[in-house]
């Protein structure tokens, strides 16, 4: 069969309130053009984030129920140990409420001001944790990585050229660990190769610097190498999985994304004297080592859902549909950043929109226009999530691609809420010419994106 079908049945919905173009215009005026004061009760399709948006299965809702509230030695703890060990192969693991939770016990232990973290591309909360210590975050990507039109299979690589020169001009001294973001979220969903994952390895092992991996997305990365590296053809899921993390000293995740769970993260270490050091910080900031911020039932629902994502038939799924998406928004010729990744599809609002300036907010403009279009909530990643005033002259700074992300929560949304998706961008496409620009009016010192308010130029 060519047809790929969601392999579940759904036992359980949510009532999706529809609404019409009158009240959704009305909702946004008063969400001052910003996406995240919408109310969720407000919107039809949301695409805002695959993190902990994904539904959760009769398995996890069971394990819920099992939950060993404990405030020490739960049993649901001890499953969750053994099932991230068993999958990932390391020897310490420390829960944690979420992926930045973990990224701040991490960067607070092993960096200080004036070092360097070199990665493929750190994601926002990892570079702000990174950038709170005083740190350096680097991002070396390989040039294709930056170009939304190579279709190269393997788009999140870390230069490896450019990885040495780093260590050989600022010395292993500044630099207290090496991370690599699987998949490259930042870089549109794009996956990373074993070859370049072990390649990573070689260099921080022969410079003595640790290695750790973002590992949210994991299982999908590990898919991709299967379908895309010759040698991993063959290979299970499981088994590219322990392979990926055995070339690392440690990780952080998000439980929220490759876990299917609401919430939660974790920080796996192989070093005793480390892992001791953030079970201390984590008592402090966290809770105890064997809950850390979490729920027994969260611990009962990640330790499932850490299973579930190895599935073949969802992996399938799961990168096959989000590639539906990208190729028919491509096959519209609707600019997308090159070849569909694992758990979103990127426009390119600089080709989608070429007449409005990046002073006037492509990206805001496609994002609001796609909610009072269709009530799709997608997210702006271009000059209001990264633009800055230039500190010296004041003059405005604006981010390298204006980006609208659409992200696919799992398991959450069928094939016809996708073609009610592709309708709607469609429609805007070919009514493109008639948008409009945004301006801000109001926005805080930081994290502008999150709380701003706009209004449409010329109104
Ligand atoms: N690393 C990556 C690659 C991420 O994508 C995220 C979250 C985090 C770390 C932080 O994890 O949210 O559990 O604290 N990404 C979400 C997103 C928010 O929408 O892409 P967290």
């Amino acid at each position: 069969m060519k047809t790929i079908i969601e392999p579940f049945r759904i036992k359980s919905v949510d009532p999706i309130r529809m609404n019409d173009k009158d009240s959704r215009s009305f909702f946004l005026k008063a969400a001052h053009y910003n996406l995240f004061y919408l109310h969720s009760r407000d919107i039809i399709i949301d695409l805002l984030t695959d993190s902990g948006t994904g539904a959760m299965s009769s398995a996890q809702w069971s394990g819920i129920m099992l939950g060993d509230e404990s405030y020490a030695g739960s049993t649901s703890f001890d499953k969750f140990e053994k099932t991230i060990k068993d999958i990932m192969g390391f020897e310490y693991v420390i829960p944690t409420h979420q992926g930045r939770a973990a990224e701040n016990i991490l960067f607070s232990l092993l960096c200080k001001e004036g070092d360097v973290v070199p990665s493929n591309s750190h994601f926002d909360t990892t570079r702000a944790n990174i950038e709170a210590q005083g740190t350096e975050a680097l991002d070396l990507l390989i040039d294709e990585g930056n170009d939304p039109k190579s279709t190269y299979p393997f788009k999140g690589n870390l230069d490896i050229a450019k990885l040495e020169d780093v260590i050989n001009r600022i010395g292993v001294d500044k630099i207290p660990l090496i991370m690599l973001t699987i998949t490259n979220n930042a870089g549109g969903g794009q996956p990373v190769s074993m070859e370049n994952i072990k390649s990573v390895s070689e260099v921080a092992k022969a410079n003595n610097i640790p290695f750790y991996i973002d590992a949210c997305r994991f299982a999908e990365n590990a898919y991709f190498i299967k379908k895309r590296e010759e040698k991993y053809k063959k290979s299970s899921i499981s088994s590219i999985v322990s392979e990926m993390f055995s070339y690392a000293d440690g990780c952080t995740m998000s439980a929220k994304k490759d876990a299917i769970a609401n919430i939660g993260g974790f920080l796996c270490t192989n070093s005793s004297d480390l892992a001791q050091e953030q079970k201390n910080l984590l008592i402090l900031t966290e809770g105890f080592p064997t809950y850390g911020g979490l729920a027994g039932r969260d611990l009962e629902a990640i330790a499932v859902g850490m299973q579930e994502v190895l599935d073949e038939d969802y992996l399938e799924y799961r990168i096959k549909s989000t590639t539906y998406l990208g190729d028919k928004l491509a096959g519209l010729g609707i600019p997308i950043l090159l070849p569909p990744g694992g758990h979103a599809i990127y426009i390119d609002c600089l080709s989608f929109l070429p007449h409005i300036p990046q002073s006037e907010f492509p990206g805001q403009a496609l994002a609001c226009e796609l909610y009072l279009e269709a009530g799709i909530r997608s997210s702006e990643i271009g000059s209001v999530m990264f633009g800055k005033k230039d500190p010296e002259t004041g003059k405005d700074l604006f981010s390298k691609m204006e980006l609208v992300r659409l992200a696919v929560p799992r398991r959450t949304y069928t094939q016809s809420h996708i073609d009610y998706v592709v309708e709607a961008v469609a429609n805007v496409w070919d009514r493109r010419e008639s948008l409009n620009g945004y301006k801000i009016v109001k926005e805080p010192k930081a994290l502008r994106h999150f709380t701003a308010h706009f209004k449409p130029v010329g109104k």
